[in-house]
């Protein structure tokens, strides 16, 4: 896929597209991976720790069952290697979701077939076997080309549901007419995932701020020492390229707090920067850092925010990303978050509420907001009852 600017939502058949659902049978494809709890332990039952997935997708059953469809979900569940794997059953899903939508059916998870992940013709088959019409609600699947993301719409009259056609909306207005300035957060761990998506955004953002563990490759890349924290080798070159171009629209961490061991043993824990010493490794942005930083999504008008500041699960490495949560939180400008870690740090504040919306999905915003376009939405695109040309 070439980077397009074109309206994402243009061509997409949405629920009202279906021909009349009353009496029909829905295949649903649903983004229900959350995240579970085990009160007793591994061996014991699952309970859902986050239901916001699962209620995220209400507002298409609630429309199909309203009309008299008859419902069943697909979803996925982890990452099993396309086998059974008693720790991804789904049924601690399924029983959230009949609190929610009492006579909703959800099919096994599908990831316990290899079909799945293979995009295999015989697999997308017998899924579709017996059903009249398809919705594609899983918004944070939408970037993976598994068979019932992109299989079901080459066969079955389908649509759009609530969920992602609210999320392409979103995410595709911040490429195509955001109120500026244009701030973009990123942060997390893993830098070459996201390269990317930086140079696509340093077309659009008006200014970019990156934290977190990859920040270190672009630290090293104008040479600063960075001690023992994250360091990806391979995208110094593009970290460099990408400094070049940008100049002073990039901001980077001036401080950082670091953990070193102490000399008698034990951890200490400083604030330095922005070089790291040898035998320290940077695990959150510095106070200065975090001003500066909540300085400019103060000033922007449209924010993005993927990803974590810091190590945020420990307190002490916490502060650099509740800073930019609670600057996101109280900025009047519209402001787009995705990505579990950042939902989490928000909800951990009970701050999620005051965003202006909040993504389902991590990996597939980013990659909306790189390509422009994604391969769920595509197969929708040609859907036989979508219209010509779309
Ligand atoms: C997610 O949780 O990001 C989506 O459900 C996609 O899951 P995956 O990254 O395992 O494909
Ligand atoms: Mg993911």
């Amino acid at each position: 896929m070439t980077a397009s600017r074109v309206d994402p939502l243009a061509g997409l058949p949405l629920l009202e597209d279906l021909p009349d659902v009353d009496g029909r049978k829905v295949l649903v494809r649903a983004d229900f991976n959350v995240p579970l709890h085990w009160p007793d332990g591994p061996e014991g039952p699952a309970t859902v720790a986050d239901d916001f997935r699962i209620r995220a997708a209400m507002p298409t059953l609630d429309w199909l069952t309203g009309r008299g469809a008859d419902v069943t979900i697909c979803a996925h569940l982890g990452r099993p290697q396309g086998d059974h794997d008693r720790r991804y059953e789904m049924t601690p899903v399924r029983d959230r979701l009949a609190e929610l939508a009492p006579g909703v059916g959800l099919l096994d998870n599908l990831r316990f077939d290899p079909g799945e992940k293979a995009n295999d013709p015989v697999f997308v088959d017998r899924l579709v076997d017996g059903f009249d019409y398809y919705v594609n609600d899983a918004f944070g699947v939408c970037h993976r080309s598994h068979a019932s993301i992109v299989g079901p719409p080459a066969r079955l009259p389908s649509a759009a549901g609530r969920l992602l056609a609210r999320e392409v909306e979103a995410l595709g207005g911040l490429l195509a007419h955001p109120s500026r300035p244009f701030l973009a957060v990123v942060g997390g761990a893993k830098v070459t995932d996201k390269l990317g998506v930086l140079r696509s955004l340093l077309d659009t953002v008006d200014r970019l701020v990156v934290g977190g563990g990859m920040a270190f490759t672009f630290l090293a890349a104008q040479g600063h020492s960075i001690g023992s924290s994250l360091f990806d080798e391979s995208a110094v070159a593009t970290c460099r390229a990408i400094l070049d171009e940008a100049g002073e629209r990039v901001l980077l961490p001036t401080d950082v707090v670091v953990r070193r061991t102490a000399p008698g043993g034990g951890e200490e824990v400083e604030v330095v920067g922005p070089d790291v010493p040898d035998d320290a490794a940077g695990l959150d942005i510095g106070p200065a850092t975090a001003r500066t930083f909540s300085a400019a999504v103060a000033d922007a008008k449209t924010i993005f925010w993927n990803g974590p500041m810091g190590v945020f699960e420990d307190p002490r490495f916490a502060d650099g990303t509740f800073a930019v949560a609670r600057a996101i939180a109280t900025s009047s400008g519209f402001s787009v978050v995705g990505g579990g870690d950042s939902v989490a740090a928000l909800d951990e504040l009970g701050l999620a509420g005051r965003v202006g919306f909040v993504s389902t999905g991590g990996g597939a915003s980013l990659e909306l907001l790189e390509f422009g376009d994604l391969p769920g939405l595509v197969a929708l695109r040609h859907a036989p009852n979508a219209a010509p040309g779309g």
